[in-house]
Parts: structure tokens; sequence; C-alpha cells
């Protein structure tokens, strides 16, 4: 075993969290009601056993590829709960709003991991984070009420700095809930609702998963791969009838935003975003979709001959490179690898296969939305800062790197409020000299480097109250900014070079410690990654 690896499994042991947890105030403590045995009081609509585990799986002619993977039986509840994805994807999980779900996870890999419910607005301790690492043989049970609307949302691994390559060798697969109100809409459903996984890899001559070559330039922009593979395929054409579909698009790689459109303009009808409908329909010339945001679309094939094949394509984008502070930007020396991040290729083809006289209409409404304003923020005088910054090589919050366990000042949330919280690239955006609680240092020009960060909060999800670009340079941002959607809920946020957004976040029902970090795994996996105490 690698010394890094020896010291991480030392981390998680036991012995190491009772000593952390004496020097932790008792209010996380007392959250921490580790259930290594099912609550005898909580009784289950849908019971799951989840396993993650090695397999070798057929994604290109020649030998199979080595993945983890997610398994998965149903033992209580219907049976459209699980349904199977191909290559290395975990099953689709459905759930129904209000269900009471029990998830008994166990771990058969040589590694820890724990499993992370990405969307889900569910007590701490069902969580997945890091801190619940389990053990190669030992298992974790996860039980929770889906309180959460219809939505897209996904579930992965959240193992403490090994969560991007445990993703990466599959640990990922997607999680929607049902509700009373989207069934009224009467949406595309069964063969008719589909959803692309998009994802990004490296393969070896003899078809083996490659992660990053540890180069400089690799550990800033984290890992791009050279091989789109949507839904665990590689050039995967998906057969399509000449009505509408409904199609969950998600952003399962690591670290690459893709910048979804079709070559012919043509332009895209978006009615849901990260984990929920949006109020109504919207149109968008192209979608932004970064490492973990979800964006459901309406697509129409009625019209199109049958026959022809329909590409979604990934456009060319700028201000995904790492830039120096002063507004230069850092080209010269970095090794390319895989295809650049803003590259333009092909995604995913639809094959008009079938024609068919009936489809269904776009509901002109959707969901109910409740859209909140600064009155609704519980404490006016506060704001609370996410500083992004990149410097001596090390992607931050604040200032601050990831501690399994503290908390700063800033980072205490009195439960049941809503928070106004700002998110700005440090040395951009930066007003009056205010700096992060952890002593983050603005100003222009400094050696810290910009790049795109998908910004990711546990809990609840947000509202985007506004996106303002600080930089001077907006050329770049000319490229990107049509494809933000910024109505409906959220719980993942793009923050490109130079943009400050803040958002509004509700912070109810559950106390202690929820992850606020880049979903650039990389990033996350290097630091970038905190937690608020809720109490
Ligand atoms: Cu998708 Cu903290 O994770
Ligand atoms: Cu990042």
């Amino acid at each position: 075993m690698a010394p890094g690896n020896w010291k991480r499994r030392q981390f998680l042991q036991s012995a190491a969290l009772a000593s952390l947890a004496a020097s932790w105030p008792s209010v996380v403590f007392a959250e921490r009601k580790f259930q290594p045995i099912a609550d005898k009081g909580f009784k289950p609509d849908v019971e799951i056993e989840l396993v993650a585990r090695r397999e070798t799986v057929s994604l290109k002619p020649g030998p199979a590829t080595r993945v983890f993977r997610y398994h998965a039986t149903l033992r209580k509840g219907p049976p459209s709960t699980l349904v199977p994805m191909p290559g290395y994807l975990g099953p689709t999980l459905n759930f129904v709003q209000g269900q009471k779900v029990r998830i008994i996870f166990h771990n058969q890999l040589p590694e820890p991991t724990i499993a992370h419910w990405h969307g889900l607005h569910v007590p701490q301790v069902m969580d997945g984070h890091p801190m619940y690492a389990i053990a190669q043989g030992q298992q974790y049970i996860y039980e929770y009420e889906i309180r959460n609307p219809a939505g897209t949302n996904w579930y992965h691994s959240h193992t403490h700095e090994m969560t991007a390559t445990q993703v990466y060798q599959g640990l990922a697969g997607l999680l929607t809930i049902t509700d009373e109100q989207e069934q009224k809409l009467a949406l595309p459903g069964g063969e008719y609702d589909l959803p692309i996984v998009i994802q990004d890899r490296n393969f070896t001559a003899d078809n083996q998963l490659q992660y990053l070559q540890r180069g400089m330039h690799e550990r800033m922009v984290g890992f791009l791969g050279d091989t789109i593979v949507v839904n665990g395929q590689i050039k995967p054409v998906i057969p399509v009838k000449t009505r509408a579909y409904r199609l969950r698009f998600f952003n399962g790689s690591n670290s690459r935003i893709y910048k979804l459109g079709w070559k012919d303009g043509t332009p895209l009808t978006v009615i849901g975003t990260d984990g929920t409908l949006l109020e109504k329909p919207e149109t968008y010339p192209y979608i932004m979709l970064a490492p973990a945001e979800r964006v459901e679309c309406w697509v129409d094939f009625s019209g199109r001959e049958p026959g022809t094949d329909l590409m979604l394509y990934s456009l060319e984008f700028k201000g995904a490179v790492p830039r120096m502070g002063g507004g230069r930007r850092g080209g010269g020396g970095m090794r390319r690898h895989g295809m650049p991040q803003g590259a333009v290729f092909p995604v995913v083809k639809f094959h008009i296969a079938e024609k068919v006289s009936e489809s269904p209409g776009l509901p002109e409404n959707l969901t109910p939305f409740h859209r909140l304003t600064e009155k609704d923020v519980s404490d006016p005088a506060r704001e609370i800062p996410i500083a992004l910054s990149m410097r001596r090589m090390s992607p931050q919050l604040n200032g601050l790197s990831f501690e399994m366990l503290k908390v700063v000042d800033a980072e205490r949330i009195p439960v049941n409020t809503i928070q106004k919280i700002r998110i700005y690239h440090d040395g951009h955006g930066m007003r009056g000299g205010r700096g992060g609680p952890g002593g983050a240092r603005g100003g222009r020009g400094g050696m810290g480097m910009t790049m795109p960060h998908p910004i990711h909060l546990h809990g609840e999800q947000f509202q985007i109250l506004s996106r303002i670009m600080r930089d001077q340079n907006t050329s770049d941002y000319d490229t990107v900014k049509k494809g933000f959607i910024n109505s409906g809920r959220k719980d993942t946020v793009l923050v490109m070079p130079g943009e400050e957004v803040t958002i509004l976040k509700p912070f109810n029902d559950y106390t202690g410690l929820y992850l606020y970090h880049c979903h650039n795994l990389e990033h996350e996996d290097m630091g970038m990654m905190r937690n608020f105490l809720v109490s």
C-alpha cells in the first residue's frame, strides 16, 4: 500500500476519530448517531442492499475493463425502484416523495468508501460525509425519508481524498424522485424519459481506465479525458421516435465542463435543473453543464426524417484555462492532455428510428415555485463568503483547506434559517479589502490562479440571486453566459473566472456538518472543501 493510502486508512480508524471527537464540541457528536444496525422504529417503504465492488465490464472491443461499481438488490418496494444502467454505472434509484428508504451499503472494495446522495436533503448521518467512510467488509445503514420534490439527483462516493479516483472508476449512479405534482403533468415517461449521463475517460491500450499523470497542469485543471462516455457507453447512438422526450442530462465527469448544443443551432427547452422542475419551460441556445449539474430538457424529434441522425455537441468556449491573477493567460509550458477544456466535440448521437404520429404537448406551467428574495434572508447583516482561490498550487475556500470536523466562525449557521452566500474569486471582485474568514488576501494581480469552479453545497437546494462578472475582460464570458440556468433550485453552481455568484440557501430541519466544496473532483480531493456546522 502506498504511504498516502496508509495514512488515510489510519485516519479513518475509529481510534483516530475518537480522539478528534474529544476535541470537538458535543453538538456534532450528539448528531453522530452512527448506526451499525438498522433502527427498529424505522419502517421502510423501500429497502435496498447496495454493494460497492470490483467488476469487469466490456466497454471497448478487446479486453474487459476493470471498474468499481455499485450493485443493488431490491429487498422491498416497487420493482421500478431499481433500473440497471449499462457500462460501469450504478443502477438508477427511482424514489417517490414521502417514501421511507433504507439502504444497506456494503463495502467490498479493497479501500474505504462511503456513498453520498447528491442533491438530497437528509440528516447529517445519512449524508455520506467522509467521516463515515467504512473499511472493506463493513456496512453502513442509511435510513431517510425522501423530502425532495421531483427531479434528477445522483449518488456517488465521497471518500476522503479518494472521491475523484473512486468516481472515476465507476462509483456513481442516478437517483430520481417523483411526486404528485410531477405526475399530474404527464411528462414523457417510460421509454421516452431517458437519462444522458456524460463522462470522460482515458483508456490504456489494453482497455483499462487511465487516470491523471501527475503533472502540475493536471493537478490544477483536474482530469480531462479524450473519450466521451455516455450512459457508460463509448460513441453511443440513441434510437428515438418522432415525438417529444424528456432527457435528463447529468454531468458525471470529474472536471470536464460541457457546453451542450445542437450542431444546427436548434435551441434547447429546459424543464428542470439540479434536482427540481422549473416553474415554466425556458429556452436556451446552449447549456453549460459543469460536473455534478443536471438539466432536464424537453426534446421534440417530431418532424425529423426517419433514418437521419442528430448530433448533440459540446461547443467551444473560453475562460476555462487557469489564468494568473494579473489577467495573463498562463498557457506557456503547460502540457495538455486529453481534449482541452472548452474544446468542441460530439457528445451523443440520436438516430431517428421510427415515425409516430402522436406526441405530447409541452406543458405551459411545470411546478409552483416560491422565489426567495433578500427579504427572506434570516440575518440581513450577514453574508457568508465562499472565496475561491488557487494559491501555492492548492485550491482553497476562504483561504482554508479541508478539515474533517472543524469549522471557523463564518461556517457556523443557525438551523432553520435562510442565508445569503456570496461565492467569488479571491483576487477578483474583492470589495473594500474584504477577506475570507481564513484570512485570505485578495487584491488584483496576485499570484492566484482563476479558473472555473462548480461549487456544490450539501443539504437543501438553493436559489441563485445574482450573477455578476467582475472581470474587465468579459470576452471569454460571452462564450458561456447564455448557457447558465439561474432560475429554479440548484445544488451546484458553476462560477466562471471573474464571476461572482450570490445565492440564497435554506438550512432547515437538520443540524450537523454539511459540506460545501468544489465539484471538480480533483480540486475537492486536494482540499477545496469545508464544512458548515448547522446548529
Ligand atoms: Cu456530489 Cu459533496 O458531493
Ligand atoms: Cu474547483
